[in-house]
């Protein structure tokens, strides 16, 4: 997509595009857009309505984005005008910014119009064809104001997570450890960062044993990506924030093999995808921060090597832990991914991102993701960069009294307590102790909030939640 800014349509014709705030007044006044007059009686402006005028050669489209709106709104509003309109779009496309518009509202705009282009249809062998789709298109910004730098910063925050869209709902027989690697070398190459990947042999040298316990009963081996992002004039201020994601291609449940629900666990490598996609926008950006992520990659699968119930295994920590449920193997690689991030690059924040249990979603269904951390800081950080984009999380305690749900009689630790309660928080503690009490450390449970239903689908599928907000966070650092 290219843009450019324009004082005004004279002489344009193609489709344009005019967010009206709400305008609603009993005397019903219509509103005035040069020759076209829009009567209060069809269209005011109000929030999800939209009329569409075909004039001059150009389709005019009124947006209602209510009286007073937010990032998240104005995302998907304009999300649905480029995904349900795109059959009356054309190839030129003009924005007429409202006086009120400032750079957050126009950044919502652009990256949810650019999210409107994405398509599901990976495999459909017709595949749909204008020129919206694949936003080979040209948008004019109708303003006074300058906003090059806003829309540039938009294009990059669509793009990252367009990526991590299709990463997230390709299948599992496409998306193999290998292929997330793979894909974490080509956005290293391209957008500027180092990426080294251990394979089976270099894990199991390595010590990553409970990484290995969960990726060694499938037949598509293993991926540890580490990914080390370092700013230009980097220097002993420069702030260094860890990522940790799990990367789980598949979730089986191993030979706890899940009895519901399986069909949507290729979503189990959302939180890796994730710090995938922040990795490439953080280095898009070229934001002044140090950044390691690590994606533990491991197929969770039903096979004679795999790891069995009751099995003690020894962690990359040099702790050990007893198997109760092969199906809490989230939290087995992420244990291994803090270790190795805490020893190797002794971050000063710390973030680890998964889908990792059912459990936070008992708790918050599919409206937020659920947020652990020892740091009252990154508590407000995470909590505020989160709600300016729409992309929630609500606090859950780490107390001690949990402590005792992952004590084992055999080992250090045991991956679930047994019990059918508190199990988010159980999960949490259980990543606590391989933190080795650093004191910047927050876990994001995002299983609700991955993978969803929403209208812009039949199914369920990627929300490339995460990508944004692990960005703004580091942002507002
Ligand atoms: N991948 C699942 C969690 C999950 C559930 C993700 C729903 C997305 C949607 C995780 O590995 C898992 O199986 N968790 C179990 C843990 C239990 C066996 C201790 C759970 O939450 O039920
Ligand atoms: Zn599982
Ligand atoms: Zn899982």
């Amino acid at each position: 997509m290219k843009t450019n800014t324009i004082q005004n349509l004279d002489g344009f014709s193609g489709t344009i595009l005019i967010p009206v705030f709400e305008t609603y007044t009993k005397s019903l006044v219509p509103i005035h857009f040069g020759e076209l007059e829009i009567s209060a009686k069809v269209f005011y402006g109000k929030k999800d309505t939209h009329y569409l005028v075909e004039k001059n050669d150009s389709t005019y489209i009124f947006i209602g984005i209510g009286k007073n709106t937010d990032y998240k709104s104005l995302k998907t509003i304009f999300r649905r005008i480029a995904s349900q309109q795109k059959e009356s779009f054309s190839s030129d496309v003009a924005l007429v910014l409202p006086e009120e518009f400032k750079e957050d509202h126009l950044e919502a705009v652009i990256s949810g119009m650019l999210l409107g282009t994405y398509n599901l249809g990976h495999y459909k062998k017709e595949k749909e064809n204008h020129p919206f789709l694949n936003a080979n298109f040209e948008l004019k910004l109708v303003s006074n104001t300058d906003f090059e730098e806003t829309v540039l910063k938009a294009i990059k925050i669509a793009t990252a997570q367009l990526e991590i869209l299709k990463l997230v709902d390709l299948p599992p027989n496409k998306v193999t450890p290998k292929y997330l690697s793979n894909w974490a070398n080509e956005a290293g190459k391209k957008f500027g960062f180092n990426v080294e990947v251990l394979g089976f042999e270099a894990s199991k040298k390595a010590g990553l044993g409970a990484f290995l316990s969960v990726g060694k009963g499938s037949e598509n081996e293993p991926q540890f990506v580490i990914m080390n992002y370092v700013p230009e004039n980097c220097n002993e201020k420069t702030k260094h924030i860890g990522l940790v994601g799990k990367g789980i291609t598949f979730d089986t449940g191993g030979l706890n093999i899940k009895t519901s629900a399986m069909v949507q666990m290729k979503c189990d490598m959302a939180g890796g995808a994730a710090v995938l996609g922040a990795m490439q926008l953080i280095a898009n950006l070229k934001l002044p921060v140090k950044v390691t992520g690590i994606v533990p990659c491991a197929e969770n699968s039903v096979d004679a090597k795999s790891f069995l119930p009751s099995d003690v295994i020894e962690s990359y920590s040099g702790h050990s832990i007893e198997i109760i449920d092969t199906d809490a193997e989230g939290r087995l690689v992420l244990a291994d991914g803090l270790s190795y991030l805490i020893k190797n690059f002794q971050p000063e924040y710390i973030v680890d991102i998964a889908t990792l249990t059912g459990s936070s979603i008992g708790t918050f269904g599919y409206e937020c993701g659920a947020l652990f951390t020892n740091n009252e800081m990154m508590s407000k950080k995470l909590q505020q960069s989160g709600d300016a984009i729409g992309e929630r999380l609500w606090q859950l305690p780490l107390w001690d009294c949990y402590k005792q749900d992952i004590e084992s009689d055999i080992a250090d630790v045991k991956n679930y307590s047994g019990k059918p309660v508190a199990g988010a928080i159980s999960a949490a503690k259980f990543l606590e102790y391989f933190t080795e009490e650093h004191t910047s450390w927050a876990h994001l449970d995002v299983a609700g909030v991955a993978f969803g239903d929403d209208e812009f689908a039949k199914s369920k599928h990627a929300t490339a939640y995460g990508v944004h907000l692990l960005t703004k966070f580091i942002e507002n650092l």
